[in-house]
């Protein structure tokens, strides 16, 4: 079962350009090998090594597989590449050489971090604090997947929303362990920055989404896509009016690529597509357009099991990573619908 789209791969690799061989011969640390995010990067570093760099780099993938599920459970055995399965809330021995460390273990979705509260502090505080430990005894460059959640729900005038904001973030509500852990993932780059001279970088992501999403991920779009594959209704929580951005794959991968390569040290980018920021409905008419047909649904109460107090809006101002990183979101919100359905029509069940 193929978890990407190999156009989608070339597509980053194309977006990189000359830049991509800045990876020739360098060894790379991944956490959260075997998540969404880790999985795709996977993809672009086996892609550039077959065909792009004349001297491969080498990718190491750590993932303790707390929410890898059924996709991220398979090893594919690829040259130059390994994984092994370890709890970065652990420290990590590594002796060999280290060129980029880049931590992407978390837990994301919000029906998982409600599941595992702790291991979602953990994993950001703990596991951060490790891989910077790591990095800066090997003088690698460091970065931190932070989340544009750290935002909270932000006021009318901070939407769209520029990195300087500092947040509207609630530290007991149920989404405290999430955003308040990734707050303090930041500051501890932070502090290793200021004290250690790291060149540590975060990134803020805003609602990626394209193939490799797990069916029983339980974020927006793999919710909606399970119920089309099954004719069931899609069900909305709330009032459907909260808004988001949604950032196909591909493109996200170029920033966070970017970013890794040159993101300035010390700093922190928003990386997402601005354009358009559509409220749930809406997002479900276009997924009608994209797929041809009428869907059901239903709106209902925020269910126990999801936690209530959601952001209102989430919009990302990425006038830096535009000005820093040459970063420019190509792919726009209906053709990331089309691929992300196609895929989602192949490779879902409709058993949630
Ligand atoms: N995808 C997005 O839109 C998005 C948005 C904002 C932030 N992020 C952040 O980006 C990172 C990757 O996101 P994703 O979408 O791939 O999420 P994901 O849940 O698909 O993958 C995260 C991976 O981290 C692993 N993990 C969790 N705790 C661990 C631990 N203690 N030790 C080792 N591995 C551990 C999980 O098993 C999982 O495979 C996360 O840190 C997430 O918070 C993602």
């Amino acid at each position: 079962m193929m978890h990407f789209i190999d156009s989608d791969i070339a597509e980053v690799v194309a977006n990189l350009g000359e830049r991509a061989h800045a990876f020739a011969g360098k060894t790379i640390l991944m956490t959260g090998a075997r998540g969404f995010l880790g999985r795709n990067f996977t993809e672009v570093f086996a892609y550039l090594n077959e065909h792009v760099l004349e001297k491969p780099c080498t990718v190491v993938g750590f993932d303790n597989l707390i929410t890898a599920g059924a996709f991220g459970e398979k090893d594919v055995e690829r040259p130059n590449m390994r994984f092994v399965q370890h709890d970065v809330i652990k420290p990590l021995e590594w002796d060999g050489p280290l060129d980029y460390l880049i931590h992407a273990a978390g837990i994301a979705s919000p029906y998982y971090y409600r599941a595992f509260p702790l291991e979602t502090l953990d994993v950001a505080i703990t596991g951060t604090r490790n891989m910077l430990e790591l990095a800066t005894k090997h003088r690698a460059r460091f970065t931190f997947f932070s989340s544009s959640e750290i935002y909270g729900d932000p006021d009318a005038q901070h939407v769209p929303t520029p990195e300087s904001y500092r947040g509207n973030v609630a530290c007991r509500g149920p989404r405290a362990c999430y955003d308040e852990s990734k707050r303090v993932g930041e500051t501890l780059c932070h502090v290793f920055h200021e004290k250690h001279g790291t060149a540590t970088t975060a990134i803020r992501p805003f609602n990626v989404f394209g193939p490799g999403m797990q069916e029983a991920d339980y974020r927006v779009l793999p919710n909606f896509a399970s119920s089309i594959k099954a004719d069931r209704e899609l069900t909305v929580y709330g009032a459907g009016t909260q808004t988001r951005t949604f950032c196909y794959i591909s493109d996200a991968l170029t920033g966070f690529l970017l970013t890794v390569l040159f993101g300035v040290e010390g700093e922190v980018y928003n990386i997402g597509n601005p354009t358009p920021e559509v409220s749930i409905k809406d997002l479900i008419r276009r997924i009608e357009g994209v797929i041809g047909r009428p869907v059901k649904q239903k709106l209902i109460e925020y269910p126990d099991s999801y936690p209530a107090d959601e952001p209102l809006r989430r919009c990302p101002d990425i006038r830096k990573a535009r000005l820093q990183l040459k970063y420019e979101p190509k792919v726009d919100l209906d053709e990331g619908l089309r691929r992300f359905f196609q895929w989602t029509d192949r490779h879902y069940t409709g058993a949630l």
